[in-house]
């Protein structure tokens, strides 16, 4: 067997065992094979799709590329969550001290921004100080002591995933239904999740634009999760816009601080408790999806939510006086408002376009290796169906540059569609799959 068997089999479409899986997955995890072997059948994989077949066995041979970790020593039922990307997606950063503050344990192993995505782990490192690397055995120990904690994939847990997602987002094939399920369900599998709860994102801003997408990668991943014992529900989450109104790194982090304090955006509100009312079940420590909604907003307003986000940040090394006085945040050099150039209804704004424009401004990464400038980004001040004037303000830009400043802004005013009739406010709960 060799890799160029192995790529030109998927690139004429044919589907590929077991052990071919298994011969990639080992040799592009140990360096055996190249960088631009692995582009190519990858891109093959993109182009040709792959069998339910394929993408288990992907699945398993990613998962067991590394360590797989074992939680039970926690002595508690582990769900995971885990979202398929979007942008200004910071559900998991309120969340997950939100349920950590009714119970549930998290021990939660987040991504770096992926293609036009933002991802929690570069949010997370905009708060000075704050680990995201730490061993394994911290890692569970901080489950233990204060019941949450959350890193990047650093440990060598899924390693295989790590590498070839780093390469997909710089090859541009991150849009691909076995690859993402084969990389969310690995890094679940190895990281010793015993029920998981996945946030699956549909629309402009979403790697699945369309619903019947969305539903096939849903089912793909709850497939997988049957064959590796680990009970999946998915909850399938509207990213036809932005979710909340920040987008960029430290100015999402300061979203959701504000959320936790209880300004929580009703988007972003709407996502929040849905998954947390299915984490609560699935752990163990409520039956009644409603009733767990009242418990999760019961702890924001009481302040515990906030008060375990804190903890969270400074057990891991993290500067907490940034949570207590966001204006400690490092600001970009230019700040500019940007006005409406005619007044109506909020028709559409493609979250797929705002994410490059954010992007573009330095807030992802366009080369895999790049660093990113956490100051940058937007803040929006209206959503689809909000009604706005002529000259009223619609968001305002972050740059470090007055050229990026410049071309988000003429971007930004094309991306934004106003038109005069009425707009229905868009649903965010799409479907919940089990
Ligand atoms: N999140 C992941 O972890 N992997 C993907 O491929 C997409 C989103």
């Amino acid at each position: 067997m060799n890799i160029l068997e192995i790529i030109e089999k998927k690139r004429d479409k044919k589907e590929l065992s077991k052990e071919e899986i298994t011969y990639f997955i080992k040799g592009y995890t140990n360096d055996t094979i190249a960088d631009y072997q692995a582009s190519a059948l990858i891109m093959a994989i993109y182009l040709n799709g792959m069998t339910k077949q394929e993408t288990t066995n992907l699945t398993i041979a990613m998962a067991n590329s590394g360590q797989t970790l074992d939680l039970s020593s926690i002595g508690e039922v582990i769900v995971d969550k885990h979202s398929t990307g979007g942008v200004g997606d910071k559900v998991s950063l309120i969340l997950l001290p939100l349920v950590a503050s009714l119970g549930v344990s998290v021990a939660k192993m987040s991504g770096r921004g992926l293609g036009f995505t933002g991802g929690t782990v570069d949010k997370l490192e905009s708060i000075p100080g704050y680990q995201t690397g730490i061993d394994i055995s911290s890692f569970i120990e901080n489950v233990k002591r204060i019941g949450i904690s959350m890193i990047s994939q650093t440990l060598n847990l899924a390693p295989a995933d790590k590498k070839i997602y780093k390469l997909r987002d710089s090859i541009s094939c991150v849009e691909s239904i076995p690859l993402i399920a084969s990389s969310i369900m690995s890094k679940k599998i190895a990281s010793g999740a015993q029920k998981i709860v996945l946030d699956v994102t549909c629309g402009s801003g979403a790697f699945m634009q369309s619903k019947e997408k969305a539903e096939e990668l849903a089912s793909e991943m709850i497939e997988i999760g049957k064959l590796a014992n680990r009970e999946t529900i998915c909850i399938l989450t509207n990213m036809d816009e932005p979710l909340g109104y920040a987008v960029g790194n430290s100015l999402e982090v300061i979203e959701a601080i504000e959320s936790l304090k209880g300004e929580m955006p009703e988007d972003v509100k709407e996502v929040v408790l849905e998954l947390g009312a299915y984490m609560i079940k699935l752990a163990g420590k409520g039956e009644d999806i409603e009733e767990n909604k009242v418990r999760l907003l019961k702890n924001i307003a009481n302040g515990k939510g906030y008060e375990t986000f804190i903890q969270l940040i400074e057990n891991q090394g993290g500067d907490a006086s940034y949570i207590k006085d966001i204006n400690q945040f490092p600001k970009a050099t230019y700040i500019e408002k940007v006005y409406s150039l005619k007044e109506g209804y909020i028709q559409s704004m493609n979250a797929k376009e705002i994410g490059k424009i954010v992007c573009n401004l330095g807030a992802g990464r366009i080369q895999k290796e790049d660093s990113i400038d956490n100051a940058v980004g937007i803040v929006l001040n209206k959503k689809v169906s909000d009604k706005v004037e002529k000259d009223e303000e619609l968001l305002t830009i972050y740059a470090n540059s007055k050229e990026k400043l410049e071309e988000a802004k003429r971007r930004l005013l094309e991306v934004i569609k106003i038109q005069d009739k009425i707009v229905e406010k868009p649903k965010m709960i799409l479907e919940i799959m089990k």
